[in-house]
């Protein structure tokens, strides 16, 4: 498929032309001037999701322009190249396939002419019998006890999904006790192993290339600690497990080959979950929700490979994301769920949107001079709101942000929820109209007492002014179900691609992320002597030499 430059499209001119326009327009009017906003800017996915998108800053004409946009850089034919399993992945010459872990309707997917789906019917097939073994408590440690605790130890996508999965479906979760350890600082781990009986754990060495320093760290050190207790090495093969892409680095470790599950180089480790690296998700869940989970993701794949253009979730988002990334300059986005459990879904989608699509060289090598990928960032509502909603509701910046909710909750406390509702909904108005709009005038007492009138200006007044016309998506979830959960994470990575192929960059590879890996691996190298090494900067030098006065 040819490149195209966005910047070079007919749609973009046109949408730069409207823009000059659109740039002044105030969501407050577009409201007043359409009352059919919400019926003609929503989607509804299956009876289970609704996407408002008509608190943005468009009209049918910006829609059609973005649409016009999209077909001009051919987002169809790009969808069908990555569902054919066709090396989209160029940089690193490889298929991307996470649609394939889920493709429930087992339609053959071929790379190098091999049909992969024999391989990942093999694989749900193995972690099927082996986490059935393990929640009925039929598998027994080295002392034959059954097994209560599950620790997953992996970074980057090789735990921020399975954890975030795990926690958002924490109703659905069984006895086990999972945990997750990441980080190379040794409290991660630590804090860990003084909660668990050796006996009865389970580590699941999650890790794609099997080489990522933090993982294989706390690996050898959960393998030193766990054979203090057993004290012999055959008892590894009833407690630790690999979940990877690279099985002789597995081996090497000490893995019983009976004990890798594996998965495969065109799953980008960010997109990983669905495949045997959530194998701790499916521990938690049993495999029967793990398959609901699959089931709503493939529905979402269906939506996204069938629906046209104007009917597409992942596009028109996609779509409306470079609107302000690429014309209004707004530089982040916030992903704000209205659901405790969901607590890290918005850090998940930091590393699958800012791995993606942080990136500064077109897919022909040249550097890019219009905005990539934007920051991602977001916590749960209402938490955020007595934390930076300040600054959406009367900073300098704008902030596209997504506002999602269940409409029922696993919880039934009296009032929590209608409660949790009534601040979502008015939390998207106020950023959306700010107080000006005449209907919080008539409500707000403040305006009573302290304005005679709506025109005359209180003293104080411009302080407390919300400008409004901050855009937000409304998405509304009928429940947080496996089924739904799939089918939001899939419209989110969809999403993710399409923005990618709209700003003309590769999604798939993540080479700014090897620098600091090296660079690390030398320092610890050279530690014990750096001091003489001439070829570090000052500050470097400065600042381990502060480090080792402490550790004389
Ligand atoms: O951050 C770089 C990265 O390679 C991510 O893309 C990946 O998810 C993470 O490190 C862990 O990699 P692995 O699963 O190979 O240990």
């Amino acid at each position: 498929m040819k490149y195209v430059n966005l910047m070079q499209t007919r749609s973009w001119n046109i949408l730069k032309n409207h823009f000059d326009i659109m740039k002044n327009v105030h969501l407050r009017d577009l409201f007043l001037l359409d009352s059919n906003r919400f019926k003609k800017f929503s989607i509804y996915f299956e009876n289970e999701i609704l996407v408002d998108f008509s608190k943005n800053r468009i009209t049918e004409n910006t829609l059609k322009y973005l649409l016009d946009l999209a077909q001009e850089m051919n987002v169809k034919q790009a969808i069908q190249s990555m569902f054919s399993g066709e090396k989209i992945n160029e940089t690193e010459n490889r298929s991307v396939l996470h649609i394939a872990l889920r493709n429930r309707q087992n339609s053959p997917i071929f790379v190098d002419n091999y049909n992969i789906m024999f391989e990942v019917n093999h694989v749900l097939k193995k972690m099927k019998d082996f986490s059935e073994s393990v929640i009925t408590g039929k598998w027994k440690g080295y002392t034959g006890k059954s097994i209560s605790d599950i620790i997953n130890i992996g970074i980057g996508g090789s735990d921020l999904g399975p954890y975030m999965v795990t926690e958002a479906l924490r109703p659905y979760k069984n006895h086990l006790n999972i945990h997750y350890v990441s980080n190379i600082d040794g409290t991660h781990l630590a804090e860990v192993l003084k909660k668990i009986n050796p006996e009865t754990t389970i580590f699941l060495i999650a890790s794609k290339t099997f080489t990522t320093e933090e993982t294989i760290t706390n690996a050898n050190s959960s393998k030193i600690w766990f054979l203090r207790y057993s004290k012999d090495k055959s008892s590894l093969d009833k407690h630790f497990f690999a979940l990877s892409a690279n099985i002789q680095n597995a081996l090497d470790f000490g893995i019983n080959i009976k004990n890798i599950f594996q998965f495969w180089d065109w799953v980008g480790g960010r997109f990983s979950l669905w495949s045997s690296a959530g194998l701790s998700i499916i521990l938690s869940i049993g495999f029967k929700n793990f398959e609901k989970f699959l089931n709503g993701a493939h529905s979402m794949d269906n939506h996204f490979y069938n629906s046209e253009y104007k009917k597409n979730i992942p596009i028109i988002l996609a779509l409306i994301s470079i609107w302000y990334a690429n014309f209004f300059g707004s530089e982040t986005e916030a992903i704000f769920p209205y659901d405790q459990y969901m607590h890290r879904f918005s850090a998940y989608f930091q590393q699958s949107n800012m791995e993606s699509n942080g990136k500064s060289v077109d897919k022909k090598g040249q550097k890019i001079s219009y905005q990539t990928g934007p920051i991602i960032w977001g916590e749960p509502g209402t938490n955020g709101q007595h934390a930076f909603f300040q600054l959406i509701h009367q900073g300098t910046k704008l902030i596209p942000s997504d506002f999602i909710v269940p409409i029922i909750s696993h919880n039934h406390l009296k009032n929590h929820h209608i409660k949790l509702i009534c601040n979502f909904l008015a939390q998207t108005k106020a950023l959306a109209f700010g107080t000006a709009e005449k209907s919080f005038a008539k409500e707000s007492t403040f305006f009573k007492k302290n304005i005679k009138n709506f025109n005359q200006i209180d003293k104080n007044f411009l302080f407390k002014e919300c400008i409004g016309n901050q855009p937000t998506n409304s998405i509304l979830i009928r429940k947080i179900t496996p089924y739904n959960l799939g089918a939001l994470i899939a419209l989110y990575e969809h999403k993710i691609f399409v923005q990618g192929h709209l700003l003309n960059i590769f999604s798939f590879d993540q080479w700014g992320v090897e620098l600091g890996k090296i660079l690390a691996k030398n320092i610890y190298k050279n530690f014990s002597n750096i001091e003489n090494d001439q070829v570090l900067d000052s500050s470097t030098q400065g600042l381990i030499s502060f480090y080792k006065s402490f550790h004389k």
